[in-house]
């Protein structure tokens, strides 16, 4: 079909965790947009064309399936994209800068403003901006500002469209959202592309859930949005430090609390920590921008919130060499998942990857199982892989020989394992770490394994 048969002509660059996804849901709803997604990686690329699809997302297959061939389209031929689009959404990855001024803190805007400047050279018509990925308040005027620069008398829109699916439920997440946010210039031409982004999503979200306002507003809230979810995993988990040590339990404090329906029961799993692309990034970000403004104590109450986190990562570990005699040296270790959290191959900034390292320097021989991030896994340690460290698909063999199982990612599979046949094949005393709390920890200690669970007291047998 010609481009003329679509009503719009959507493009998006990065086919990553938030560009396919997003992208594959905006085609299975509009079959009357063409949608074409871009990325510099073209082994990516080709993946999203097959069935064997670069990130694992339940139910994504049969969304891109939908409409693949049809109105959505995989390609690496970002130059031809930016020609025909008239809207481009950008979802390039923004990771923490770890060079130079703001490293360890601020966004590394490089690929986006690549972008920029890509669709500056390139484009020959005007385009509606959409910045997905998650970016430091004001970038998007910056943005503007590079782009309206460009002396061939385009117009380029900027728009915040901040993404707030999360990975593991991203397709309920973007079929059914909490909200939509679009924020653009207060101007004629910016609520123009602002509204033109609504119509989008209005195809099927109410339109009481999509929210309109500033720009500077939409990016501050997804960073607000980020930390304060943070804040409460880190809340939650500075008080199983204290159930610990007192013989409360994390489980019937978080029920409690979460009764009440100001404080509500979601996101109060303790935990050995959160991981992801985003929570530690964008309240790093949150804290240089305090900062950079001279609000130092609004940035040392952010921060702490990333270093409670660490905090108890650091825990966690120091539990294990404790209750395993002071001493890991050549013991076998199994870490039961390595993703981040269930139901996605992602590990970036997984607390499995810190724990791993640990465990590593006290030279322990870590045996690393998980249904979907083993591929992750061997990337993010292949400089101490040999050494320290094994990978192993089926769980049952993990643990074989093994001293101490580590539960790292709250997969379901985890909990319908057949814990008396692991114990059986398993060195003696045998631990088991629940750094997610997801077994039922007496059934544990009575096949004979000493227990450690998240803020809850330890059953041992000595
Ligand atoms: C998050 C936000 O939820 C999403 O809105 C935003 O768009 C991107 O960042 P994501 O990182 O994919 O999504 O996953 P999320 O479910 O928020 O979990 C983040 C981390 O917190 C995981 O490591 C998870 O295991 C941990 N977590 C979550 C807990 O430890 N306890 C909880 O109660 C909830
Ligand atoms: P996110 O979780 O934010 O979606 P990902 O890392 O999964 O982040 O995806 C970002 C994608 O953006 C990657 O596939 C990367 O190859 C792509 N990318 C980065 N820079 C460019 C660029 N200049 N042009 C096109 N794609 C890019």
């Amino acid at each position: 079909m010609s481009d003329n048969a679509f009503s719009k002509n959507i493009l998006c660059i990065g086919a990553g965790y938030v560009g396919g996804p997003t992208m594959a849901m905006i085609a299975a709803k509009c079959p009357h947009y063409k949608v074409t997604v871009a990325d510099i990686n073209a082994e990516k690329i080709r993946a999203w064309q097959t069935e064997n699809l670069p990130i694992y997302e339940p139910g994504l297959l049969e969304v891109v399936k939908k409409a693949y061939g049809k109105n959505l389209f995989f390609t690496t031929d970002i130059e031809e994209g930016i020609k025909r689009a008239d809207i481009i959404f950008v979802s390039v990855n923004t990771p923490t800068k770890m060079y130079g001024g703001g490293a360890g803190k601020t966004a590394d805007l490089q690929h986006w403003e690549r972008t920029a400047r890509d669709i500056f050279r390139i484009a020959e018509s005007d385009k509606i901006i959409v910045e997905k990925s998650t970016l430091p308040v004001r970038t998007a005027e910056a943005m503007e500002r590079i782009l309206s620069a460009n002396g061939k008398g385009l117009n380029f829109d900027v728009v915040s469209n901040p993404e707030f699916l999360a990975e593991g439920t991203a397709i309920p997440d973007l079929e059914n959202p909490d909200r939509v946010l679009v924020g653009s210039k207060e101007t004629e031409r910016g609520r123009k592309a602002r509204e033109a982004i609504v119509e989008i999503y209005a195809n099927w979200i109410s339109k009481d859930r999509i929210i309109t306002c500033d720009i500077w507003s939409a990016e501050l809230s997804k960073l607000v949005a980020n930390a304060f979810l943070a804040q409460r995993i880190s809340s939650i988990n500075s008080i199983s430090a204290l159930c610990e040590k007192t013989e409360a339990d994390i489980k019937k404090v978080a029920h409690a609390i979460g009764m009440d329906s100001r404080i509500g029961p979601k996101f109060l799993n303790a935990s050995v920590g959160f991981g992801g692309s985003c929570f530690k990034k964008d309240i790093l970000n949150l804290v240089y921008i305090c900062e950079y403004y001279g609000l130092h104590e609004v940035a040392r109450y952010w921060e702490s919130v990333v270093k409670i986190n660490e905090y108890q990562e650091g825990r966690f570990v120091q539990k294990m060499i404790h209750a395993m005699f002071n001493t890991i040296a050549h013991k076998r270790i199994a870490l039961f998942g390595f993703a981040f959290k269930a139901n996605t191959g992602d590990t970036r900034e997984s607390p499995a990857i810190y724990v791993t390292r640990k465990l590593a320097e006290e030279h322990a021989r870590v045996i690393i199982t998980d249904p979907k991030a083993l591929h992750n896994a061997e990337y993010d340690l292949k400089d101490i892989l040999q050494k320290y460290v094994e990978f192993e698909a089926d769980p049952y063999k993990a643990a074989e020989g093994a001293h101490a199982i580590a539960i790292m990612t709250e997969w379901d599979s985890y909990k319908a394992l057949d814990y008396k046949k692991i114990y059986e094949r398993m060195e003696k005393p045998a631990f088991l770490f629940d750094g997610r709390n997801i077994l039922d920890h007496q059934k544990i200690y009575e096949i004979g394994f000493n227990v450690y669970p998240i803020g809850k007291p330890a059953l041992t047998h000595f």
